[in-house]
């Protein structure tokens, strides 16, 4: 069994593996550069989303080929991290949330490993997006641990690189979402696509455009994920720790769609 952990922004290294190495993954988007190493009795493999320098925007992030070699590699559950802004008053930054929903509002990031043709076409469930096993360990951990979560939230995608505005920020409240960053998505759908348990752990780093009462600096969100890295990073590693080894979802079943109609393609002979 092995577990993969996605660093997103100010989480650039895993900082405890045993037998750390570095791995290139090739895969038919690229290839992605990661970390593999052990964690008491895991397999473990890191791969910072955003480059060990934070040197790719949201909306350039190969999030295909990521995913894809986490998946070659072996992994089948992920956890991911994300700085988000937070759309209320009572989420404050310095807070942890286990996201349970997303808001897509991206425009130019592809979606799918299924492009049609022989590939076939999956329309993937999202009914439960991140994957509910996954985060009833983390809050099984957390709550031992004494680190406070927030066991549900409505993540809202933005395109990025810029912040929103409070106009937007008024709308996605009005929406029913909770916090805002520019990751989550394709990266959940494609780990569903995949098979994968995948789930976000979103530390809020600032009040959204408009909530704030400064005007949003990336440095106000690396000064907060820096200060908070610590805890994420034992939480996350005691959650690994405590891993069952047999998954209990029906995350490994999400493409089975794709075997029905690739059969019914091949009896129709198309
Ligand atoms: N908006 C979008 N992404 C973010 C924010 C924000 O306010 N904070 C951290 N990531």
């Amino acid at each position: 069994m092995r577990v993969g952990i996605i660093g997103g922004t100010g989480f650039y290294e895993p900082g405890i593996l045993e037998d750390e190495q570095d791995v290139v993954v090739s895969t038919p988007y690229g290839s992605v550069g990661v970390k593999a190493g052990r964690y008491g009795d895991k397999d473990v493999v890191f791969l910072p989303r955003h480059g060990g320098d934070h040197s790719i925007p949201p909306h350039l992030i190969n999030y295909r080929a990521n995913i894809w070699a986490l998946r070659e590699i072996g992994v089948t559950r992920v956890i991911a991290t994300a700085a988000v802004g937070s759309l209320h008053h009572e989420l404050q930054p310095g807070d942890l949330v286990v996201v349970d929903q997303f808001l897509d509002f991206t425009k130019s990031r592809p979606q799918t490993f299924y492009e049609g043709g022989k590939d076939g076409v999956l329309h993937v469930d999202m009914t439960s997006p991140y994957c509910p096993a996954l985060r009833e360990e983390i809050f099984k951990v957390a709550s031992v641990m004494g680190i406070k979560v927030h066991k549900k939230g409505t993540y809202v995608c933005t395109e990025g690189p810029r912040f929103e505005t409070p106009a937007e920020i008024r709308m996605f409240q009005l929406l029913g979402g909770d916090v805002v960053g520019m990751t989550s998505v394709p990266e959940v759908v494609l780990a569903r696509e995949a098979t994968l348990c995948y789930a976000t752990i979103a530390m809020v780093t600032n009040y959204a455009a408009g909530i704030s009462d400064h005007p949003l600096s990336h440095q106000e969100v690396i000064e907060m994920m820096r200060s908070s890295n610590q805890m994420l990073r034992r939480l996350i590693f005691q959650v690994i720790a405590q891993l069952p080894r047999e998954r209990s979802c029906s995350c490994a079943s999400a493409a089975d769609e794709l075997g029905t109609l690739g059969k019914w393609l091949k009896e129709e002979g198309k």
